[in-house]
């Protein structure tokens, strides 16, 4: 991490952040989420983002992140602008600290896709200007608002609807786990020994839902609603070959599947990788939501995109 610089500009830090979830309330989760529905079924013709520009930082690979935001901003008129991180000047030592004050005299938003969750609070903390996650090591709350949507539209509520979550506990599990905690969904988490998700999200999140975590792929599925998973390894991990190892019996798979609700959907973030942590046969067959998940995150950053830069702020 860079070291933090004896002096902030005025105002910096103090823009709307989306971190993650845990920096949203209940309220402004489901204003979100219903915003998100009327976007995509009504389309309506919005240009309340005329001359605004996000900057959108990316230290990693994306295609879905980084093509709906750039849609997102383009569909309410206005821009987005990709930078690479290795093509920045961070990658020869400017700090993201410089880098947040610089980007904030240009645009008016910025996304940033990071390793270490440090770096995007980092952003945040020097930016004077709204931040958001599009995905850290911990974190991905951009993927778990959408997820609320897909799930919203297919089971018309959320409080209450069963959601397992079978496999890492990665950083969308993380996500999960808040939008979970905001829309009082009950989760059932099973993962390998050692690959739980973050026990601090867990404690907050487990004060405003049930949230089970254990290791059992069956007990986790049996009775669900939404089966969800990822792949085995994130692109942080620096041991794949391990973690495909501990997460073998963690196949979303018929026989899984099998033992959900009649009627339970299944989700996956994307990328998948087919015979791994999933079989053709579900992620290509009747029950899967995958590809309304991939569109929500379109409808989902728009209404995000709305709330801060034309409202102001999310009610
Ligand atoms: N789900 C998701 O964030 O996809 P990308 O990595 O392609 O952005
Ligand atoms: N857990 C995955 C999500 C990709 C969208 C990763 O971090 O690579």
């Amino acid at each position: 991490m860079m070291p933090r610089p004896a002096q902030r500009e005025a105002g910096a830090g103090k823009a709307f952040r989306l971190l993650t979830l845990g920096e949203l309330g209940p309220r402004q989760a489901a204003a979100l989420v219903r915003e998100s529905v009327w976007l995509k079924s009504r389309r309506p013709r919005v240009t309340r983002l005329a001359g605004r520009t996000m900057a959108m930082v990316f230290s990693k690979p994306s295609t879905r992140t980084r093509v709906s935001f750039e849609v997102a901003m383009t569909q309410l008129g206005g821009n987005a602008i990709s930078l690479d991180g290795s093509s920045l000047q961070v990658s020869r030592g400017e700090s993201l600290a410089d880098t947040a004050r610089t980007l904030s005299r240009y645009v008016d938003v910025i996304m940033a896709r990071v390793y270490d969750h440090s770096e995007i609070v980092e952003l945040a903390d020097h930016a004077s200007v709204p931040v958001i996650n599009g995905l850290s090591n911990s974190f991905h709350p951009c993927q778990a608002l959408a997820d609320l949507v897909t799930i919203r539209e297919r089971k018309g509520r959320l409080s209450g609807v069963r959601v397992a979550w079978v496999g890492d506990g990665n950083n969308v599990c993380n996500s999960l786990m808040h939008a979970s905690a905001l829309a009082r969904m009950r989760l059932r988490i099973a993962t390998p020994p050692g690959l739980g998700p973050d026990p601090a999200t867990l404690k907050s999140a487990s004060k405003r839902t049930s949230i089970d975590v254990g290791t059992d792929p069956q007990a986790a599925v049996e009775g669900a609603d939404v089966v969800m998973t990822d792949t085995f390894s994130s692109i942080h991990d620096t041991d794949p070959e391990r973690k495909r190892r501990l997460l073998r019996k963690y196949q979303v798979n018929d026989e899984l599947m099998s033992l959900a609700r009649k009627g339970a959907f299944f989700m996956h973030c994307l990328p998948a990788k087919r015979g791994e942590e999933v079989t053709p046969s579900v992620i290509d067959g009747p029950q899967s939501a995958v590809w309304d998940g991939a569109e929500n995150r379109l409808h989902a950053q728009k209404a995000l995109l709305l709330s801060i830069l034309a409202k102001g702020a999310i009610s």
